[in-house]
C-alpha cells in the first residue's frame, strides 16, 4: 500500500487550491454574471428661476397690479422691464431709501438712467404708495433701521 506521507498531502493542497483560485480568476467558477445597465438619466425639472445669472423671473404684471396714484404709469414702465411689481410691493421704504434703490437698480442691474423729471416722479410714487411700514410686523428686523 502507498504511503500517503505530510509531503504528498501539502503538494497536492497547495495545487488544488491553486487551480481553484486560477479557475476563480477566469471566472469559470461563478456562471454568468448580471451585465451592468447604467441608470437613465434624470430628466433636469425645468428650472424656477430664468437660468441666466440672477436674472429675476418673467412676469406677467400690468399697470392695473400697482395701486392707483399719481405717477403709477410711470413707475410701471420705469420699473419693470426686468421684474414684477412683486419685488416692489414687498419694500415699503422711505424717499431716501426708494432713490438709492434706484441707484441699485441702475448700478448693480444696469437699469438706462431716468431723466431727472421722470425720477422724481416715480420716487413721489414710490414714496407715497410705499412708506416704511408700521412699527409691529417689522419692529425687530435690525436690517430696516
Ligand atoms: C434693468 C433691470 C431693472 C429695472 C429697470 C429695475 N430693476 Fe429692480 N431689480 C432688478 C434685479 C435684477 C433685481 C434683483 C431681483 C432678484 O433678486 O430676484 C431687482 C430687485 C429689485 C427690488 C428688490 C429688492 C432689492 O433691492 O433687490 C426692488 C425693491 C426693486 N428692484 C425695485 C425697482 C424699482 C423701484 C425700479 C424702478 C425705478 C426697478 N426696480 C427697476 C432689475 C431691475
Amino acid at each position: 500500500m502507498t504511503q500517503l506521507n505530510i509531503t504528498h498531502v501539502v503538494v497536492i493542497s497547495l495545487t488544488a487550491v491553486f487551480v481553484l483560485v486560477a479557475m476563480d480568476r477566469g471566472g469559470a467558477l461563478r456562471g454568468p454574471q448580471p451585465t451592468y445597465t447604467p441608470p437613465a438619466p434624470v430628466q433636469a425639472a425645468a428650472p424656477a428661476v430664468d437660468s441666466e445669472k440672477g436674472k429675476p423671473p418673467p412676469h406677467n404684471d400690468t399697470v392695473d397690479d400697482l395701486p392707483e396714484g399719481k405717477g403709477r404709469e410711470i413707475t410701471f414702465y420705469t420699473c419693470t422691464a426686468c421684474h414684477g411689481v412683486a419685488l416692489i410691493k414687498a419694500q415699503g421704504l422711505t424717499r431716501d431709501l426708494w432713490d438709492s434703490s434706484i441707484d441699485l437698480m441702475i448700478e448693480k442691474h444696469r437699469m438706462p438712467p431716468v431723466k431727472p423729471a421722470e425720477r422724481a416722479e416715480v420716487l413721489d410714487y414710490l414714496t407715497e404708495q410705499f412708506p416704511p411700514r408700521r412699527r409691529g410686523r417689522n419692529a425687530d428686523n435690525p436690517f430696516l433701521k
